[in-house]
Parts: structure tokens; C-alpha cells; sequence
């Protein structure tokens, strides 16, 4: 029984055949759906927002996970909400005013998460860190899928579970970018405990064979 997490991004998905992968979520070991909404200001990039997101938690039957890669994303955390999002997280780097949308994600019904490029400073967290559920460490800079990992992440991930430690939160790590079977008993080791992948699953023969195994990598996190 492993205790972590497996969150396919669905950015990778052929959306012509979205149903498939909604299905292929559904039956597999995956424990979430990971969302990718990107706004073409804070990331270069365009995805999809509270529509298709709609569409997605009708027919998703497991945890609905937004990542808001979106300038200013407190104008939009009510109607995520209303979309389907069970949790709901924001960059640092995109809030003046962190500590109010944290408490509007709480306050949407979502469980709260804040996610970090890879320049910023885990010490970014440290006056939110005891409202949180997830903590998100992008391991690649975001905007797009099939990145590499980047290697400097894994003493951030150590960093995060030491301030987490330190303040007594409940939030869990998750990291996104990257992450493969090549690497996901490294990130696991260093803390993490949710593994967001999207071409490591979808661009794969056999996605759902590719969920099991990452679910099945054992890891203990190494002090
Ligand atoms: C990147 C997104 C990721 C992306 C991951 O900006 O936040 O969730 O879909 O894709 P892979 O696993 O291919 O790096
Ligand atoms: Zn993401």
C-alpha cells in the first residue's frame, strides 16, 4: 500500500478523446485529476479554464486538482470552485496578496495549495505554510508539458518538508514537471507525496500501466 499520491495532468491528453482520458483516470490507480489552466501573462502559454474544467468534474469520479498558472488568480477562485475543483492552487509569484486568497480558497470550499517556480525561495511560504493542504514545487518552470526536471529541486523538496515540520502544517508536497519513473523515487524520498505527471502518462503506450507503477515505487523519505 503506498502512501502517496499518483495526479495525471491532463494537458498531455488527446482532447479530441477527452472522454478517454477521463475514463482512463476513473478505472486506473490514479488518485487525482490534475488540471493545468494557463492564462498566456503568467505562463507563455494558453490552456483551458472553468468550461472544459466543468466538463471534466462531471465525469470525473476522483479528487479534481486546479493548478491556476494565471495572473491574479483571486478574481477567478469562486467560480473554479463552482466548476468542480476540489483543490485549488495559486502561484506565489502571481499574488500581491497571498494571504487573502488563501482564505478565499478556503473560504470557496476548496482545500488551499500554493505552488513555487523554481526560482522563488521556499521561505515565500512561511507566513501561509499553516493555512495550506498542498504545497506545489514546480520543477520546471511552468507553461508547458514535456520539460526536463530540473535536478536543483530535490534539496527545495527538503527545504519545503523542513518548513512544513517546523509549523506543524498538514500540507503535503507535491511537485510537477518532469517527473517520471525516472525520478519519482527521488522526489518521494525528498519529501514529496503527491507525483503530478502528464507526458509520462499520456504520452505512454500503456498510461494506466504507467500509473501503477509509479503508485508502486517504495519510498521512505530520507531524513
Ligand atoms: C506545467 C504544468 C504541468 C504539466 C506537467 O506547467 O503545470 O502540470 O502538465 O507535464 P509533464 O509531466 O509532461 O512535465
Ligand atoms: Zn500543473
Amino acid at each position: 500500500m503506498s502512501s502517496h499520491l499518483v495526479a495525471p495532468s491532463l494537458l498531455a491528453a488527446d482532447f479530441r478523446h477527452l472522454d478517454r482520458a477521463i475514463d482512463l483516470v476513473n478505472t486506473s490507480e490514479a488518485d487525482w485529476f490534475h488540471l493545468d489552466v494557463m492564462d498566456g501573462r503568467f505562463v507563455p502559454n494558453i490552456s483551458f479554464g472553468q468550461f472544459i474544467i466543468e466538463q471534466i468534474a462531471q465525469g470525473a469520479e476522483k479528487y479534481v486538482d486546479v493548478h491556476l498558472m494565471i495572473e491574479d488568480p483571486g478574481r477567478y477562485i469562486e467560480s473554479f470552485a463552482r466548476a468542480g475543483a476540489n483543490g485549488i492552487t495559486v502561484h506565489a509569484e502571481a499574488c500581491t496578496h497571498l494571504h487573502r486568497v488563501v482564505q478565499q480558497i478556503k473560504e470557496s470550499g476548496a482545500k488551499a495549495g500554493v505552488a513555487l517556480n523554481p526560482h522563488t525561495p521556499v521561505s515565500h511560504l512561511e507566513n501561509v505554510i499553516e493555512d495550506l493542504d498542498t504545497v506545489l514545487i514546480m520543477t520546471v518552470n511552468p507553461g508547458f508539458g514535456g520539460q526536463k526536471f530540473i535536478y536543483q529541486s530535490i534539496p527545495k523538496l527538503r527545504q519545503t518538508r523542513d518548513l512544513i515540520t517546523v509549523h506543524n502544517s498538514r500540507a503535503v508536497i507535491e511537485v510537477d514537471g518532469g517527473i517520471g519513473l525516472q525520478n519519482a523515487q527521488k522526489v518521494l524520498e525528498a519529501g514529496a507525496r503527491v507525483l503530478v505527471a502528464g507526458s509520462a502518462v499520456f504520452g505512454a503506450d500503456d498510461p494506466a500501466a504507467v500509473i501503477s507503477q509509479l503508485k508502486a515505487i517504495d519510498a521512505n523519505p530520507v531524513a
